[in-house]
C-alpha cells in the first residue's frame, strides 16, 4: 500500500465536514488503495471541540480500512503539519437574507492565520481548497499569506455551481446527466456567477442546438443556479451541506486526475477572460498533472457572456477592495 495522504479539514465539527469526512475516509477522494490520515481543525471552544471528538468516535466506528489516523486539534500548525491537501471549510455560513459577501468581515480574517500556518508547515506539494464563504475572496486572502507555496496551489470551489447547472440543464433537455459536458461556471461563487451554456455540449452537440429556449438559458438557468444556495437556506434553515461536501469531493478528484475533461475551479487570475489580475475567478480548467491545472485558452464569448463576466468580475474586484487590509 502507498504511504497515507494527509488531508487537513477545517470546520471539522460542522455540517459540511459531517458529510465529507466519511467519504474521504472510505476512499472517495483518492481511490480504494490509497490510505489517508485526517487532520481535523476546530476552534478552541469547548462545544465544537467536544463535537469534534464525537465525529472522531464515529469515524472509528465506521472501521474504514483506509483511515490510517485521525488527529483532532485546535491548533492550525498541528492540523496543517505535512498536509498534502488542506480543505478550508471552517467559517461561518450565511443565514436567511444574507449574501455570501456579508460574511467577508467575519470570515476573511480566518484565512490570514490559516494561510500563514499552511505556508509554514504543510507539505511542499500541498494543495489548498477554500470552501468557506465568500470562498473566492477568502482564497485570495489565504494565498496572499503564502511565501513558500505558489498561488496556483490555492483554489476555491465553484464545483457546486457547475453541478447545480448540469442538473438543471439535463432536466430541461430530458437527458441523463452524463450527456452534459463542457459546462463551465465563470466568476464568483455568488448570484453574479455565469453558467456558460453557449460552450456546453449535450451528447456532444452544442447545447444551444438542443435547448433553443434562450430566455430560459439567459435568465432562468442563471437565476436558479445563482440563487440555489439561498433557496436551500430558506428550505432547510441551514446552508447546503451534503451537496457541498459532494462538490468538494468532485473538485479534489478532478484536480487530482489528469484528463482533458473541462471543469470549473476558481483560480488566480492573471487577467484572463476579462477578469482583473490578482482576483480568484472561476474559469474552465483541465488537470495536466496530479494537483496541477491549466486554464483552457481561447474561448470567445458573445456580448451576453462578456456582459455577465463583467458583472461577476466587478463584484470580485469590489470584494477585494473591502479586504485590502487583509492582503498584506
Ligand atoms: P457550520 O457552521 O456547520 O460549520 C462550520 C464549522 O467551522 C463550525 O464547526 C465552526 O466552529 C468551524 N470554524 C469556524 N471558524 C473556524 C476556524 N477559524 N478554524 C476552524 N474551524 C472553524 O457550517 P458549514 O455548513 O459546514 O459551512 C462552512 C462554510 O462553507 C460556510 O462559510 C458556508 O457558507 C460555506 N459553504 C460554501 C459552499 C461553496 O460552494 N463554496 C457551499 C456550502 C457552504
Ligand atoms: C451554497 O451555494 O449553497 C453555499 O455557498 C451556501 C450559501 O450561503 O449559499
Amino acid at each position: 500500500m502507498p504511504a497515507p495522504i494527509r488531508v487537513a479539514v477545517t470546520g471539522a465539527a460542522g455540517q459540511i465536514a459531517y458529510s465529507l469526512l466519511p467519504r474521504i475516509a472510505r476512499g472517495d477522494l483518492f481511490g480504494a488503495d490509497q490510505p489517508v490520515i485526517l487532520q481535523l481543525l476546530e476552534v478552541p471552544v469547548e462545544k465544537p471541540q467536544q463535537a469534534l471528538r464525537g465525529v472522531a468516535l464515529e469515524l472509528d466506528d465506521c472501521a474504514f480500512p483506509l483511515l490510517h489516523g485521525i488527529v483532532c486539534t485546535d491548533s492550525a500548525e498541528v492540523a496543517f503539519a505535512d498536509a498534502d491537501w488542506c480543505l478550508l471549510v471552517g467559517a461561518k455560513p450565511r443565514g436567511p437574507g444574507m449574501e455570501r459577501a456579508d460574511l467577508l468581515k467575519d470570515n476573511g480574517k480566518i484565512f490570514i492565520g490559516q494561510g500563514q500556518a499552511i505556508d509554514r508547515v504543510a507539505s511542499a506539494a500541498c494543495r489548498v481548497v477554500v470552501v468557506g464563504n465568500p470562498c473566492n475572496t477568502n482564497c485570495m486572502i489565504a494565498a496572499a499569506q503564502a511565501k513558500r507555496l505558489p498561488r496556483e496551489r490555492f483554489t476555491a470551489m465553484t464545483r457546486l455551481d457547475q453541478n447545480r447547472a448540469a442538473t438543471q440543464i439535463a432536466k430541461k433537455a430530458g437527458v441523463p446527466l452524463t450527456a452534459v459536458s463542457d459546462l463551465v461556471i465563470y466568476g464568483n461563487h455568488s448570484p453574479t456567477m455565469f453558467s456558460d451554456f453557449a460552450h456546453a455540449r449535450i451528447n456532444g452537440r452544442p447545447l444551444p442546438d438542443v435547448i433553443t429556449d434562450s430566455a430560459w438559458l439567459q435568465t432562468t438557468l442563471q437565476t436558479t443556479v445563482g440563487k440555489r444556495g439561498a433557496e436551500i437556506i430558506a428550505a432547510r434553515g441551514a446552508s447546503s451541506a451534503a451537496s457541498a461536501a459532494n462538490a468538494l469531493i468532485d473538485h479534489v478528484r478532478a484536480l487530482s486526475t489528469p484528463s482533458s475533461a473541462v471543469h470549473s475551479i476558481a483560480v488566480h487570475s492573471p487577467g484572463h477572460y476579462g477578469f482583473a489580475e490578482g482576483i480568484w475567478a472561476s474559469v474552465p480548467v483541465v488537470t495536466t498533472a496530479p494537483g496541477t491545472y491549466a486554464v483552457v485558452p481561447g474561448i470567445t464569448h458573445d456580448e451576453f457572456g462578456r456582459g455577465r463576466i463583467k458583472i461577476t468580475n466587478d463584484e470580485l474586484v469590489g470584494e477585494r477592495d473591502l479586504v485590502q487590509d487583509l492582503l498584506r
